[in-house]
């Protein structure tokens, strides 16, 4: 059986729907994981779908990550802009990595325009909302048939 695309969501991402909904829109983090999950199932793939507010543990999963799963899709939350951790973690999971974030972090604060995980990512889609989950599985249903 194939392995799973790991679609790990870091700090405060739990608060979504209740969390600045003008910025992060209404969804709660498991209507994210439904929308997900039925685009993996259309793509033929398999999540597994995960939240941590922990630095330390997203470095835990995304080293398992190696081993068990074919691919990461990471909105890594605040920690993006600061973890040299998490950026040292996929460089080492040597696996395709696609980064998303809800909003558009380009229109947002400066210091949320530099994102560390960007350095080992594919490609970074952000701004549009819990679609980018979405938009992530397909890129990845292609990279991973080619
Ligand atoms: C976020 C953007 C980050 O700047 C912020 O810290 C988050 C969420 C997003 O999905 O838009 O927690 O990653």
């Amino acid at each position: 059986m194939a392995k799973p695309i790991y679609v790990l969501n870091g700090p405060n991402l739990n608060m979504l729907g209740l969390r600045e909904p003008a910025i992060y829109g209404s969804d709660s983090l498991d209507d994210v994981r439904k929308k997900a999950e039925a685009r993996a199932t259309a793509l033929a793939l398999t999540i597994d779908f995960r939240q941590s507010n922990n630095e330390g543990e997203l470095v835990s999963w995304i080293q398992e990550a190696r081993d068990k799963a074919q691919a990461i899709i990471l909105n890594a939350g605040a920690y993006s802009h600061t973890s040299i951790a998490v950026l040292d973690a996929l460089q080492a999971a040597e696996l395709p990595v696609i980064e998303v974030h809800l909003s558009n972090i380009f229109r947002r604060e400066p210091y949320r325009q530099h994102s560390y995980v960007s350095q080992a990512a594919k490609g970074v889609i952000c701004g549009l909302g819990a679609k980018g989950y979405e938009l992530a599985l397909e890129a990845l249903a292609d990279l991973l048939a080619s």
